[in-house]
């Protein structure tokens, strides 16, 4: 790789990162004490997790449906162009992560989940080929994952992402199409050279399925988007800026970006862009070239609706920006010989958890942070009941979500009650009352970092944890106050955390 200044300094800064964030990994053979976590899924949300939970002396075990393969989650099963459309320096999904550049494709982001997980000598502690069906507790409180034969654990760790199997959604009469049909995530050793390209769907992976095509050599590609979302600039500044909305929802200052955004970035493309804003409503798609090629002539992108697949191609309502989908439009049909499913992904259950995490009023989403079902702390679902953002899935949170839920096991005194867990959902319900989505169904990621400060500083016996929830540092502090409190309560009588020697660290 060629030599930069800009690269010399962003491997500069992920040493710096490197060497004061990340825990240090186990050393081999050592013993790591309880609280010991359930971490269910193996992409790069519960591969991180489980790295922070060995890095900071605690057991884990990772549980894994598919086989060693699927390590890496959802990236390990797209294509080999698909590739972070946000900057990297925005999914350090874990401190000791090192970025070869600022866009990195699917293969290095696989690798750098596998490096996670060797380093920190995670392998021997996954359970590959094991689907996680049912989490229940035992007598004394503990949860069991599947059966007894797994261990038993006391926190809950659900990292199964939000992206399943493909959505293949059926189409009218596609039966009669003369050419191919696959989805999005399969292009890999697929040829689009000379051909006519027509891709379904308008969302991240619509874009990714038009880079794919022009780069294969297709004659003509037309995205089909029955529904508009803002795309922004690949640009780490601007995304960051955007992410900066501390409300993390439309306010009436709103009209400045999105104007900013049709008049500087689509430019003469503003026709496509959601006529009537709501740019903090719905995961924007970060992509910087897209319109280059569409105004070269190498792509279309069309809004509209698919009424019915004919041999040579799709029979089209092309429709008008504001024009409600099924509205008025001008009919014809877009000629294909290929068609590109890019209608997403089924959304994985969470069905496998208790009954106590789905309480009336309180489902997920509306959770406390998001993450914590409000009759269960000790259960904390990162990157599982996620919906829409501006920000991103791979990053620092999943760090600072899990050493919450760490210090919540370690020291009974931080950990939230229901009830006030509960408050907390209905007051950051109240706050965003004028948002068009509801509270937890959009976020920015400022306003992720303010639930977390809110949080932490709201319980003043929080406040020793702060360095540590926040940065993964300093735990000798709070460790040494829990077990002062510790000799209190045992001469009261009451029960001792986990960070009692003497307590049975099985
Ligand atoms: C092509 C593509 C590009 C993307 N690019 C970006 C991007 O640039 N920025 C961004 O923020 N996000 C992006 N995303 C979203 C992406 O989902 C997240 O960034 C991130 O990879 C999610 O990781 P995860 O570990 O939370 O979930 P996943 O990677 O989905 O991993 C979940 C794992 O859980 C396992 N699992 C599920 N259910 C169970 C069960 N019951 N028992 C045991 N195991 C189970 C699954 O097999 C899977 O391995 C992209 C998604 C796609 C498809
Ligand atoms: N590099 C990246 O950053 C990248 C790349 C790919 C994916 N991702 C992420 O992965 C997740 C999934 O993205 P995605 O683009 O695969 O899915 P998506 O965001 O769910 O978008 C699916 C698109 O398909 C349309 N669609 C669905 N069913 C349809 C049907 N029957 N007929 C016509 N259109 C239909 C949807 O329209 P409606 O909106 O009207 O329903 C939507 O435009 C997102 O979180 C995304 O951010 C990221």
């Amino acid at each position: 790789m060629a030599f930069t200044p800009i690269l010399w300094l962003y491997n500069l800064l992920q040493w710096f990162l490197d060497k004061i964030f990340s825990p240090t990994p186990p050393a081999p053979g050592i013993r790591l004490r309880r609280p010991k976590i359930a971490v269910i899924g193996a992409g790069l949300t519960g591969v991180s997790a489980a790295a922070h939970c060995v890095g900071h002396g605690f057991d884990v075990t990772l549980f894994e449906a598919g086989d060693e393969s699927h390590l890496g989650g959802i990236w390990s099963l797209v294509n080999s162009t698909s590739g972070l459309q946000i900057h990297s320096l925005m999914y350090r999904f874990h401190p000791s992560i090192k970025w070869e550049g600022g866009y990195p494709k699917q293969n290095q982001i696989v690798d750098q989940v596998r490096q996670v997980w060797q380093r920190y000598r995670i392998a021997e502690k996954t359970k590959f080929n094991t689907r996680v069906e049912k989490i229940y507790k035992d007598k004394s409180g503990r949860w069991i994952v599947n059966d007894s034969s797994q261990g038993r654990f006391d926190g809950i760790i659900p990292a199964i992402g939000t992206c399943g199997d493909p959505k293949m959604a059926g189409l009218p009469g596609q039966e009669a199409f003369h050419g191919e049909i696959y989805h999005s995530s399969d292009l890999d050793n697929k040829d689009a050279r000379g051909k006519k390209i027509l891709i379904i769907g308008g969302g991240a992976s619509a874009v990714e399925a038009l880079e794919w095509a022009v780069q294969t050599g297709a004659s003509k590609i037309s995205v089909l988007a029955r529904s508009e979302k803002w795309i922004i600039p690949r640009n780490a500044f601007i995304d960051t800026l955007l992410a900066f909305n501390i409300f993390g929802q439309e306010t009436f200052l709103s009209w400045i970006p999105e104007n900013l955004l049709r008049l500087l970035f689509y430019r003469d493309l503003k026709d496509i862009a959601p006529p009537g804003g709501g740019l903090f409503t719905e995961t924007p798609m970060v992509n910087s070239e897209i319109f280059d090629q569409i105004r070269a002539g190498k792509a279309d992108w069309l809004r509209g609706d698919i009424e019915e697949v004919r041999e040579n191609g799709i029979y089209f309502n092309h429709r008008a920006q504001g024009v409600p989908k099924g509205g008025v439009g001008r009919h014809r049909v877009i000629e294909g010989d290929i068609i590109i499913m890019a209608t997403g992904y089924k959304r994985p259950s969470l069905d496998f958890l208790p009954d106590e995490a789905f309480q009336e009023g309180f489902l997920p989403p509306r959770w406390f942070v998001q993450c914590f079902p409000p009759n269960a702390p000790s259960i904390c679902a990162i990157n599982s009941t996620y919906v829409a953002a501006i920000g991103t899935v791979g990053s620092y949170h999943i760090g600072i979500y899990t050493r919450m839920l760490l210090m919540f096991l370690v020291d009974p005194l931080t950990t939230p009650r229901p009830w006030w867990m509960k408050r907390w959902v209905e007051f950051t319900s109240t706050v965003k009352s004028l948002a068009p989505t509801d509270a937890f169904d959009f976020f920015t990621y400022s306003e992720l970092i303010y639930w977390f400060l809110f949080i932490t500083l709201i319980n003043p016996f929080r406040w020793k944890w702060f360095l540590f929830v926040f940065f993964g540092i300093g735990k000798s502090l709070p460790w040494k106050i829990v077990e002062q409190e510790d000799r209190l309560r045992n001469g009261l009588g009451y029960e001792r955390s986990y960070l009692d020697a003497s307590k049975d660290p099985s």
